[in-house]
């Protein structure tokens, strides 16, 4: 067994949320079936009427949403009710405002993104609109990026980066779907390999030990 197998410990997590919430569902079945060593200990949202919202509620998690529009102030709501509850690392899971993220936090705060960063992404480029934009594009691959959160929307070091293809004939609800089961399987991946202790950030760029 490796070390970083008897250093795995469970990851506590905070998921941050504006939309459906199916990472939020993703994360709580990995989770059910042990793939993901992690522990969900609050939920926020951006909006008081977000799917996601529900869902947490009826998981049984902790959950704060606001309709605050104000980001930087929306953020400190967000982080007075996540702190208490000791996340180790917030995740953002379809979280569609700029997160200003709680001081000594730097490392510890994840994003998704359904592209390649630093292709199609940044400000307006969300869910469909990004699929829709790669369509138009002709490009032959795209896929989806972990990063971790910096100051500027969908920048920041670059945690992990699969493609997938985009085929002749695909609509972009084609390309959504290949992407989203795909955002499944590396967002668990990111947060086990945290879980293991085996990620290094330096110089702005991210390491993973072998
Ligand atoms: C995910 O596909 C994620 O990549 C995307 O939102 C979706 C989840 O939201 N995030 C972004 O586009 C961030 N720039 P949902 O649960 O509301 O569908």
């Amino acid at each position: 067994m490796k070390d970083a197998q008897v250093t795995r410990k469970k990851l506590k997590v905070a998921v941050l949320l504006s939309g459906t919430g199916r990472t939020l569902d993703n994360f709580h079945s990995e989770i059910g079936a042990s793939r993901l060593h992690a522990e969900i200990v609050a939920v926020a949202s951006s909006s008081s009427r977000a799917k996601g919202v529900e869902k947490a509620k009826q998981y049984g998690y902790p959950v704060f949403a606001s309709d605050e529009k104000n980001q930087r102030e929306l953020s400190r709501q967000i982080n007075e009710f996540i702190l208490p509850r000791h996340p180790d690392v917030i995740v953002l899971a379809g979280f569609l405002k700029l997160f200003f993220m709680p001081e000594g936090f730097e490392g510890q705060v994840l994003n998704i993104h359904p592209a390649l960063i630093p292709s199609f992404c940044g400000k307006g480029f969300y869910g469909m609109k990004v699929h829709r934009a790669v369509v138009d594009s002709g490009v032959k691959v795209t896929g989806c990026t972990v990063h971790f959160v910096s100051p500027i929307y969908d920048e920041g070091p670059i945690f992990l980066q699969e493609c997938v293809p985009v085929r002749a004939g695909d609509t972009p609800e084609d390309v959504a779907a290949r992407v989203f089961e795909l955002e499944c399987r590396l967002y668990p991946k990111a947060l086990n390999l945290l879980a293991d202790g085996r990620v290094k950030l330096s110089d702005n760029k991210v390491w993973i030990e072998e």
